[in-house]
């Protein structure tokens, strides 16, 4: 293949032309919508860092998700945040707590639509740290039970996928184990298998007011700089039997997405975070960056990098560009 005789612009030619030898198509069926669920009735409390995002009590995220479904969205993530939080985030563990009461909702109105919950306890604790802390530590083994507790109640609840995103050691297997011994042996989960401590998460933390109250998430999650040690992550969790694998966050891990598409056979997940969907909105309300063209290319990288499914706030605005015409890819 050299120039004269091969001419690589043959193919680029017309949209038809291009459409036909396009190597990766990003589809409504590929993205997973996330949302804050809050107590009361009628909330509505926009996040200042996520235009377009918001706290919903259970009756205003019941009417977020019927209109998610409708733009043929098949899954949402669910996050809680609850009205009292205390050391030991036991609001995560009730059956009567936030996320159960919110699935319990969701599937009575919607019963196709897939409902993941994020199980976590910094959403729940005072201190805003993944587990239970013990001065300045985080502790693995305790946390191990509280989780396994956590996503029981919201299998209980009928949830269809549960989705662990603390980090601690061996918490894949002993949710399978909780979930299997209560006959949940049906429930998949999705594992925060590579989770990066990263800056990207800040304007989340606004939103689930899930901050660290001191310290940082350093000691269980990963450092950003490291490759072979995500492999190993993922390692582990497919041998604790893990479903789904996730990479968060995504815009900056894409080699990631990549090392595992090619060291796993397991469904692949992007977590495209909130302080990437935070930038590209502060750059697009400043009139610098094509706000719906950089959506869809970023969003195509990250199938490209080997990703079949994509976690993102821009869900809703993806579905109705992609559903608009094939135009919405071609940019
Ligand atoms: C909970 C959790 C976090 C995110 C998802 N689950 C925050 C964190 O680890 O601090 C971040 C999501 C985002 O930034 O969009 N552990």
């Amino acid at each position: 293949m050299h120039f004269p005789e091969y001419r690589a612009r043959r193919t680029r030619r017309t949209p038809i032309l291009r459409n036909m030898v396009r190597e990766t198509r990003l589809s409504v069926d590929d993205l997973i919508y996330p949302l804050f669920c809050v107590e009361g009735a009628d909330v509505c409390h926009p996040i200042g860092s996520m235009p377009g995002v918001c706290q919903l009590s259970i009756d205003r995220l019941v009417a977020e998700a019927r209109e998610v479904w409708q733009l043929g969205i098949p899954a949402v993530i669910l996050f809680g945040i609850p009205d009292r939080k205390d050391a030991l985030g036991s609001a995560g563990t009730s059956d009567d707590g936030i996320i159960p009461r919110a699935v319990r909702a969701l599937k009575q109105v919607l019963p196709e639509l897939i409902v993941v919950t994020d199980v976590c306890m910094c959403e729940y604790t005072d201190h805003g740290h993944c587990g239970v802390v013990r001065g300045q530590d985080v502790l693995n083994d305790p946390t191990l039970e509280l989780l396994s507790r956590q996503a029981v109640a919201h299998a209980r609840a009928g949830v269809d996928i549960v989705a662990p995103s603390d980090m601690m050691d061996g918490r894949v297997a002993a949710i399978r184990r909780a979930l299997d011994t209560e006959g949940f042996d049906q429930i998949p989960i999705m594992s925060y298998a590579v989770k990066y401590a990263s800056a990207f998460y800040g304007p989340f933390r606004e939103a689930a007011e899930s901050a660290p109250q001191f310290g940082d998430r350093r000691s269980y999650q990963m450092d950003p700089a490291n490759r072979r040690e995500a492999l190993r992550e993922a390692r582990l969790d497919v041998h604790e039997n893990a479903d789904f694998l996730m990479v968060k966050p995504a815009m900056a891990y894409l080699d990631i997405l990549r090392d595992l598409r090619e060291a796993f056979d397991l469904p692949l997940v992007a977590y495209n975070v909130s302080g990437e969907f935070a930038m590209l909105k502060a750059a697009a309300q400043r009139g610098w960056i094509d706000h719906d063209r950089v959506m869809l290319e970023l969003l195509t990288a990250m199938k490209r990098a080997g990703a079949d499914l994509i976690i993102t706030y821009h869900a809703k605005e993806a579905a109705g560009l992609l559903r608009q015409d094939h135009s919405g890819q071609e940019p």
